[in-house]
């Protein structure tokens, strides 16, 4: 994705450096809890991003704040003073009606008007002016939250600026830590706790029936979803086999071990065309050592995982593992159906273990361990069709171009979605372990080209239940 929105997708995560998952619980429902329980929620989600924030950029030195460390990304500085400019756009101005704090700095942070290559060239804040900036817009916005109704306009009902503005600040973190990741040198990130272990990943059934029929895809009632989530609309599919769990890195290297990256059979004219140019052999990060493959994961090199979920991988490489395995990469409504429609009551769920907040017994969000969990891992998050890590580990992708629902309406501005719109974008779903709570449902969107690998994202595979 870009920066433009607060956005759908890549920005997002948070890294607190020790430990801890974002103190954040998910998106509050201000009809449930009340006015007062909303600010209180809405000041928690805020204060936890910017933790997260202040985590991904007090770990580096200035140099490194300022510096490029890939044409692809910002520079950390960038991103921190964005992220204060965007709160002060929506929050302080637009609801709260106050004038520019520095109109002349907003050119620089908008996304649209400089593509992230040109960024180290502009007159940047110096990153104590961005901190301080940053810090200054957040007072004002308690003061302005601890004042609203949250009700009485559309930007305000249920706090929906607000948390827009969280899910933003979030996603920059995730995109803040993918600069991490192609940062150059010595690790600056603590190491947390590796994620549990898959109890019963021997067990569990290669893949799932997901039976034909209809379900609600989309969401009329989520408060913080963003305008290409909605509206709730029925989808009928026939029935399909879902992989139970992400393709893991032993299934990947079978893939490169049978010469899947040299067969065009098994890539799209464009992904083989993108394959040859770029020279494409192994997941981005990989490299082929003395007889196996070696990983670097911010800044720590050591052997690729078998279990764990394969991530750093093109659409295209995504979709030509699919075809070389006799299968494909599902839609993104039957990634939905797969997660969120309950049998039993015919209704689909916020999340495919219930309507309940993602726990860290559901999920591996919020950069909680910093890397995905081993294939089979969070039993208690599985879907009521038993499909596992559906949310969190990986970003999943899927078949399905970015299109808007049927009678999607922009929400609060076209450059949030609707420009993006198109064959140009394929669909990613389901967050992945650097994704906050708070910016990930089972309606969530995410979209990005084809050819993008250095995002956090793997895929599942599917197949039609004719081909048996
Ligand atoms: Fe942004």
């Amino acid at each position: 994705m870009t920066d433009v929105r607060p956005h759908g997708g890549t920005e997002a995560a948070g890294a607190d450096r020790s430990t801890g998952p974002t103190a954040a619980t998910a998106t509050p429902d201000a009809a449930a809890i009340g006015t007062e329980a909303l600010r209180e929620s809405i000041a928690t989600e805020l204060l936890a991003a910017r933790a997260r924030t202040a985590a991904l950029t007090d770990c580096v030195g200035d140099g490194d704040l300022t510096a490029q460390h890939s044409p692809l990304m910002s520079p950390l500085v960038w991103d921190l003073a964005h992220i204060g400019n965007q709160e002060e756009l929506w929050l302080l101005r637009n609801v709260g009606g106050r004038d520019p704090m520095h109109p002349e700095i907003d050119p620089l942070y908008d996304a649209f008007q400089h593509p992230r290559a040109e960024r180290p060239s502009l007159p940047l804040l110096p990153p104590a002016e961005a901190r301080a900036y940053a810090h200054e817009v957040r007072g004002r916005v308690l003061d302005l939250l601890a004042a609203s109704p949250l009700e009485g306009a559309p930007l305000l009902d249920a706090g929906f600026a607000f948390g827009m503005i969280a899910q933003h600040e979030q996603q920059h973190d995730e995109t803040m830590l993918i600069t991490h990741q192609l940062r150059q040198g010595e690790p600056a990130l603590a190491a947390p706790p590796p994620p549990p272990a898959p109890a019963d990943a021997a067990a569990l059934p290669a893949e799932v029936l997901i039976p034909a029929g209809p379900f609600t895809m989309g969401t009329d009632t989520e408060p913080w979803a963003l305008d290409n989530e909605r509206p709730a609309h029925t989808v009928d599919l026939p029935a399909f086999l879902l992989d139970t769990t992400p393709v893991t890195n032993a299934a990947y290297q079978r893939f490169i071990a049978d010469g899947g990256y040299d067969d065009p059979r098994w890539w799209t004219p464009e992904g083989w065309e993108h394959r040859r140019r770029a020279d494409l052999t192994a997941p981005l990060f990989w490299r082929h050592q003395d007889g196996q493959w070696l990983r670097r994961r911010f800044g720590t090199v050591a052997p690729v995982e078998p279990d764990e979920p394969v991530l750093h991988v093109s659409w295209y490489e995504a979709d030509a593992y699919a075809r070389w395995a006799g299968r494909r990469l599902p839609t993104e409504a039957e990634w939905e159906k797969a997660a969120r429609h309950d049998p039993a009551t015919g209704r689909s769920r916020r999340h495919p273990w219930g309507d309940g907040p993602p726990g860290p017994e559901h999920a591996n969000l919020g950069q909680r361990h910093l890397r995905p969990a081993g294939a089979g891992s969070y039993p208690k998050g599985r879907s009521p069709y038993g499909v596992g890590q559906l949310i969190g580990d990986v970003w999943e992708w899927t078949a399905s171009d970015f299109r808007p629902y049927p009678g999607f309406r922009a929400w609060p501005y076209r450059e949030y979605s609707e420009v993006f719109f198109g064959p140009e974008y394929k669909v990613l779903r389901g967050g992945c372990f650097a994704v906050a709570p708070v910016a990930c449902r089972g309606t969530f969107r995410n979209w990005d080209y084809p050819v993008r690998r250095q995002i956090f994202a793997g895929f599942r595979t599917a197949r039609d239940l004719e081909a048996d």
